[in-house]
């Protein structure tokens, strides 16, 4: 498989790739056509910030599986275009929260005591001291704006040097900001009380310019420190309000263009403290996010739960294991159900008995739904599966019951048009040997692999002799058959064949011109393409 990194991240990483015998292809700053080209035949893109991932990337990349964000941010992903291609995006939450809690940290302090300042008068060979009298830390208020992964361990540091703290963060409970020992406040309040503001929330659009003009100055003085993303902070009004002494000071790692132009408008002013983007710039950080993205970049290869998805179903590592047979068997449900039944579909329902009724099924019901769709050839996984079936106006539910009757889990995909329902069940035999176990109201035993022929016909002598024989006269060799009859004798009867060989539409024909067949449909399920067209 081919990984392309266009953003450099740590060798650990790249060794992991190497490793696990892919293909490792860096192409560092690299935009426009260039990005295009280079991502054309990439199974996995791997990026920091530096690269804008667009629809036209997108566009430019077929083989894509997966786009790995060494970080946290994914601002430059266009994350509704990746879920259009069916590709997964994943971030590294974890791994540089600490550094950039430090970092945050590290410029309050550097704004508050003029450090970078005072370090280059003193490089130039000037002796400054009286020039600097800093603010301490100690007792004053600390307002955060977002209080997640960065914010909180921003808070808990602050918090153990005597700092009050308070937090606007409309998505976080009282609770949780309690446990940290700060008060939640509505944002103009928080503008107000803090003596420093740091930020931490994410880019989106109702983040964007959030602080400007306006809020600068309810601030009254004090420092801002941003080390969150750029563009949540209005640089110019920034630096008018640092310059115009409405505010003490600034620290900015992280700005709306990166890397900035010398003419910005923030380093021309003497109390703001400035550092390129280096907040997770750590030996840990980068080794931790690095190496993530590396193993989720591998379960994504191996169709496995990708941990940071952001667009994909996730699943606990521990569930993992339990519902790992039921993905296949949903995905084979759903196929035989969409390629038996006639006409547009319009709803599907993937309903759980018994055991795996207890589990996380979110990952096991997109792949239902992506056997469903796939014989209709949208270009589908398990990514995209359920806004495609958004899309389409197909309604999806999933339903779970703990009892069940006759297995101890049984999975069962139903697909509807305006007239009919389908349903297929599928149960693991001794803990792991899957199995399709009802067709249609007809209880089967059939092996959910490979190619099948389903056949519906009237419950009279010798129509099994004749599918047989049509099937032996064009050398078609029969695996495995399930025979099984609704009704008492002379109704309707469902036989399943597990083949060896294709079966040609000619044939199909042929058993289907006996008066006897009432329906006969030749499927092909998981990792078999269909062979059976007439040359
Ligand atoms: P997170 O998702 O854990 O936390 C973000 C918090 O912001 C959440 O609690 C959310 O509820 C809150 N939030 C969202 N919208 C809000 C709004 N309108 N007002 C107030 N709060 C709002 O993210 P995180 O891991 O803590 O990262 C925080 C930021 O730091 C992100 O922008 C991330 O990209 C950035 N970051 C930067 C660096 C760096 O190198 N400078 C390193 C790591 C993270
Ligand atoms: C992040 O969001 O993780 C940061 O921007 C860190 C980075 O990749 O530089």
């Amino acid at each position: 498989m081919k990984v392309l990194i266009t953003d450099p991240i740590d060798d650990a990483g790249l060794e992991r790739l190497r490793e696990s015998g892919h293909d490792v292809e860096t192409a560092y700053d690299v935009e426009g056509q260039a990005l295009l080209d280079a991502v054309a035949d990439a199974n996995a893109l791997v990026v920091r910030s530096g690269t804008e991932v667009t629809e036209e990337v997108f566009d430019a990349a077929p083989d894509l599986v997966i786009v790995g964000r060494a970080g946290i941010g994914v601002d430059n992903i266009d994350i509704d275009a990746a879920t259009d291609h069916g590709v997964i995006v994943a971030n590294a939450p974890e791994g540089n929260v600490r550094a950039a809690a430090e970092h945050t940290v590290a410029m309050s302090f550097a704004a508050a005591r003029s450090i970078p300042q005072a370090h280059a008068r003193l490089k130039a060979g000037e002796w400054a001291k009286s020039d600097y009298l800093g603010t301490e830390l100690n007792g004053k208020t600390l307002g955060i704006v977002g209080l997640g992964r960065v914010g909180q361990e921003v808070a808990k540091r602050l918090d153990g040097l005597g700092m009050n703290l308070v937090a606007y963060d409309p998505y976080i409970s009282e609770e949780r900001a309690d446990r940290l020992g700060a008060e939640l406040v509505e944002f103009e309040a928080c503008l107000e009380q803090a003596d420093f503001l740091t930020v931490h929330t994410p880019l989106t659009p109702e983040t964007e310019g959030m602080i400007s003009t306006d809020e600068l100055e309810l601030m009254g003085g004090g420092f801002l420190v941003n080390c969150a993303r750029g563009g949540v902070v209005d640089e110019e009004a920034l630096a008018e309000a640092v310059d115009d002494g409405v505010l003490d000071g600034a620290a900015v790692d992280v700005f709306a263009n990166e890397p900035i132009s010398e003419g910005h408008p923030l380093l021309s002013v003497d109390d703001v403290v400035v550092t390129p983007h280096l907040g997770a710039s750590t030996e840990a950080a980068q080794e931790n996010v690095a190496t993530s993205i590396a193993d989720q970049i591998d379960a994504a290869f191996a169709g496995e739960p990708v941990m940071n998805a952001l667009n994909a179903p996730s699943v606990d590592e521990s569930v993992f294991p339990r519902i790992q047979p039921y993905i296949g068997l949903a995905e084979t449900a759903g196929k035989i159900g969409a390629q038996l039944l006639d006409g547009r579909i319009s709803e599907v329902e993937v309903a759980y008995e018994g055991d795996i009724a207890e589990e996380d099924v979110e990952l096991v019901t997109a792949s239902g739904l992506k056997g469903v769709f796939e014989p209709l050839e949208w270009q589908v996984n398990a990514v995209n599966a359920p806004q495609i079936a958004e899309e389409r106006g197909i309604d999806v539910t999933e339903s779970k019951r703990l009892q069940s009757d006759d297995f101890q889990s049984l999975v069962t995909v139903s697909v509807g048009n305006e007239d009919e329902t389908l349903s297929v069940s599928g149960t693991l035999f001794a803990g792991d040997d899957p199995r399709i176990v009802r067709i249609d109201g007809y209880r089967v035993d059939a092996i959910p692999h490979g190619k099948m022929l389903v056949a519906r016909n009237a419950d009279k002598p010798g129509v099994i002799g004749f599918i047989g024989s049509v099937l032996g006269e064009h050398d078609i060799n029969i695996a495995g058959m399930f025979n099984a009859r609704r009704d008492d004798r002379g109704g309707e009867a469902l036989t399943v064949y597990n083949l060896d060989d294709p079966v040609p539409d000619k044939v199909v024909e042929r058993i289907l011109a006996d008066d006897r067949m009432i329906a006969v449909k030749y499927l092909t399920l998981n990792g078999e393409d269909d062979e059976g067209e007439d040359e």
